[in-house]
């Protein structure tokens, strides 16, 4: 593994030298292991700790399939998706590993014991398998985390309606929280040269799923002028959402938890924020039934915020707990787009809101390679920005999925893997100089106040 760090740390190592790395026999990995999988039965969500679940463990190197690539990972991130696995809520990933595991031989590799996760990687491609001709070893890389098979007509429009869609280090093995990652290589996109690893690792899944949902014509298409409810507007995805209203004309309508995520949103430039906390909403009266009278004191703050208007798109992921009140709030025409459905699944809304209204609900998930490539060709142009707040070592991670389990994260959690420090692998200082503040800006505000939001 030294051999590999120092070609990457050499300014001038050629794609020759890294092809020649011989490489080694395994690797460290954040694992999950399959006889733990029963662990957390019978505990409330909140008390599963994913430091119990996660492992750091030397894990074999799998072998490199035709269409591939193996990347050394320099940095990754912690994901949503990283706390739904390190819970093993709604379901084990083992499943997941077990069904692909079934389809070919090559993808039997996936269905292991352990499953290595992570969704998002920056490192430096190592070696390409059979009928690779856009990649090489050497090429500095982020990936995202859509894997398709593309023999069925279905994704070929569309990949992400491909049936054998998944993602990357959940529904498969060999993720990006390690130090070697294995990828198909149409996950592969150039790194921004300006940011370091971390800050290269940590858009990715959240910044194309924002992208797809709330810009992109196949989510909600928004336009110059349209208003924007944003659930969680300084976390993962919110903190994206939030930039792709201000960058294209859009009002933003941030929705958080607390005085300091209100501030971040504000510093993004943000001018309407709702503290949902100190609001104290209710939309909920017990467990089966919601106080429309809560959905109707939203919808008067938002147009005290917005100088009487509705919102025309809402940024959904909340789910249950906010549902109802998203889709009476919605503008007569509006969408309500929405990606997930962390405080629980079984949604209920009132549908005279919805037809009456002419209203739509628009299920987005993830993103196709195109709508990865411009999320991430807007970070290269410094458009869009890295929200990252706080940086871990891999053998942290469980305490990094821990903080964003208990939402006491800003943005986005990054993690370093092979990177022996952060600041490393900016190859454009000249225009990183430019946009310093806005991309060290959750960090910065992080280190500043530090008090987490409300607890989920
Ligand atoms: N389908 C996809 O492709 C996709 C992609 C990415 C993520 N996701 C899913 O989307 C969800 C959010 O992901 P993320 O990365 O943005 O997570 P995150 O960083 O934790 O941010 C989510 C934010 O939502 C707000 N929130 C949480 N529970 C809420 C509730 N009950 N009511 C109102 N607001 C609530 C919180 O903000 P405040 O406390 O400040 O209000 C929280 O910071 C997760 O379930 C994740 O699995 C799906």
């Amino acid at each position: 593994m030294k051999e590999i760090l120092d070609a990457i740390l050499s300014a001038d190592s050629t794609s020759a030298d890294f092809a020649a790395i011989k490489l080694p026999e395994s690797y460290r990995a954040v694992t999950l292991h399959k006889d733990e999988e029963q662990m957390f039965a019978g505990l409330e969500s909140r008390d599963k700790d994913p430091r119990k679940s996660l492992h750091l463990d030397d894990v074999p190197l799998p072998e490199l399939g035709p269409g591939e690539a193996l990347v050394a990972v320099m940095a990754s991130a912690v994901n949503y998706n990283t706390v739904w696995s390190s819970i093993f809520e709604p379901v084990s990933t083992f499943g997941f590993l077990e069904r692909y595991g079934r389809l070919s031989p090559l993808t039997k590799r996936h269905d292991l014991p352990y499953h290595v996760l992570g969704s998002d990687l920056a490192g430096v491609v190592l070696r390409t398998g059979a009928g690779v001709n856009a990649w090489k070893p050497g090429d500095e890389v982020v990936a995202h985390c859509l894997s398709v098979e593309l023999e069925s007509p279905d994704g070929h429009n569309d990949t992400m309606m491909d049936p054998e869609q998944r993602i990357w280090g959940f529904e498969t093995n060999f993720g990006g929280l390690a130090q070697l990652a294995l990828v198909k290589t149409n996950q592969l996109l150039p790194k921004p040269k300006h940011l370091t690893w971390e800050e290269a690792a940590s858009p990715g899944l959240v910044n194309s799923t924002a992208y797809r949902q709330l810009v992109s014509r196949n989510g909600a298409g928004m336009k110059q002028g349209d208003n924007v409810l944003i659930w969680g507007a300084s976390g993962g995805l919110g903190s994206y959402a939030t930039q792709y209203a201000l960058a294209g004309g859009a009002t933003p309508i941030c929705v958080v938890s607390s005085p300091q995520k209100a501030d971040i949103c504000r510093a993004m430039g943000a001018e309407a924020v709702i503290d949902r906390s100190a609001e104290g909403y209710r939309f909920w009266k017990d467990e089966q039934n919601q106080d429309p009278r809560e959905w109707k004191r939203l919808g008067a703050k938002i147009r005290e915020l917005t100088g009487g208007e509705d919102v025309d798109i809402v940024f959904e992921h909340p789910g249950r707990e906010t549902f109802g009140a998203s889709v009476y709030v919605t503008r007569k025409g509006g969408t309500i787009v929405t990606c997930a459905s962390t405080s629980g699944f079984m949604h209920q809304y009132d549908n005279r809101y919805l037809w009456m209204s002419l209203k739509r609900i628009v299920g987005s998930h993830f993103a196709n390679y195109r709508e990865a490539y411009e999320a991430n060709r807007l970070i290269a142009k410094g458009r869009i920005h890295p929200t990252l707040s706080k940086v871990y070592s891999l053998e942290q991670t469980g305490q990094a999925a821990l903080d964003v389990h208990h939402n006491k994260h800003q943005g986005k959690v990054g993690v370093l893997c092979l990177a022996p420090q952060e600041g490393l692998g900016v190859r454009d200082a000249e225009f990183r100089e430019k946009h310093l503040p806005a991309i060290n800006l959750f960090r910065e505000l992080d280190e500043r106040n530090v008090k987490p939001g409300r607890d989920i």
